[in-house]
């Protein structure tokens, strides 16, 4: 239930419904729920309480105020959180393979993306998160393609990454990729990317415009390059035991909002990267303290040569044919 809803005829509903509740699903994730993934959150808890009518209580907590993407993981496998959409970049301490997802410009476009997430690939890497026990891989959620940002030099062919200290999350291939272009990578909490670029503590940091716009990235930096070079996307899992316990008609209506909400979160997606390239460009044009460039195809080639050099130190990690398999999916 919102925390915001007052007043004591709203309070003692709240009360009611909440004791007429058999199940309580904590969903905690770190963006803003205003983002594709927060909308999608508060959707699956409008919906599920609706279809299970209100056997099941979903309290959803955005912007790390219940666990930030550092503790998040432990939380869900202790049950003390029953729902989590890490980036997949959060998963390769349990799946390794998952890093898959980093691997610069491995997609083609959205729908090469798409074929790639529910294919076999996808289903694959799925199965290896439920091997794990302790937690149910339900569907890919998206944030899109991502952008490199910058505080110093603009980042627009591979030598201006040179020196620049990136935020990165915890994944190697992100470490890679920015090794690899002579950059200086550090694994930071998504929670403290706004002070940390704000300070000077990195310079710059690559994410999908609906993370970089609802955080006010663009506020602490002074360009942001088009680059589409990489991918972020989530995996949303459960908590295995509290899976288990649900009666099966209620685990039917919690898998057809999950369905919905995945709809809803991928077209948010599209739709929320228009808006947002929009009010970036007005800010731009506003306050002049942020510039906007946009890759050429030459400048897109050289970023691919260097980054896709990458690859072959992840084939055994990955796996050399899941890769191949990604790569070949029509
Ligand atoms: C998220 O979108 O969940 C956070 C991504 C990040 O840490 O950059």
């Amino acid at each position: 239930m919102k925390k915001t809803i007052v007043g004591i005829v709203t309070a003692s509903l709240l009360a009611t419904s909440a004791m007429a509740a058999d199940y309580v699903m904590k969903i905690s994730h770190v963006v803003s729920s205003s983002t594709p993934k927060g909308m999608a959150a508060d959707y699956l808890e409008k919906r599920i309480e609706e279809l299970t009518q209100g056997k099941i209580d979903v309290q959803v907590f955005p912007n790390s105020q219940l666990y930030g993407d550092g503790d998040e993981m432990k939380a869900l496998a202790m049950n003390n959180v029953q729902v989590i959409m890490p980036s997949l970049s959060k998963f390769p301490s349990i799946v390794p393979q998952i890093q898959l997802f980093d691997l610069p410009f491995l997609f083609r476009d959205k729908e090469h993306l798409y074929k790639v997430m529910d294919g076999e690939v996808g289903a694959k890497l799925k199965s290896y998160v439920d091997a794990k026990k302790q937690m149910i891989a339900f569907d890919y959620w998206d944030a899109g393609f991502k952008h490199f940002s910058s505080s110093k030099q603009p980042i627009i062919n591979p030598e201006d990454a040179k020196g620049l200290k990136f935020r990165i999350q915890s994944s190697k291939v992100l470490e890679a990729q920015f090794k690899a272009v002579g950059g200086n990578p550090q694994i930071l909490p998504f929670s403290e990317v706004y002070s940390a670029l704000q300070q000077g503590v990195v310079d710059a940091t690559e994410n999908p415009l609906s993370n970089f716009y609802t955080k006010k990235f663009h506020e602490v930096q002074s360009s942001l390059t088009l680059s589409s070079h990489g991918y972020l996307g989530y995996l949303v899992v459960m908590n295995q035991q509290f899976w288990d316990k649900l009666p099966k008609d209620l685990q039917e209506k919690v898998a057809l909002a999950m369905k919905e909400a995945t709809e809803l979160e991928r077209k948010e997606t599209a739709i929320e990267d228009a808006k947002i390239m929009e009010a970036l460009k007005k800010y731009a044009a506003d306050t002049k303290k942020l510039e906007i460039y946009q890759l050429t195809n030459e400048q897109v080639a050289k970023w691919r040569k260097v980054m896709e050099s990458i690859y072959p130190q992840f084939y055994s990690v990955i796996g050399e044919d899941l890769i191949k398999k990604a790569i070949e999916t029509k």
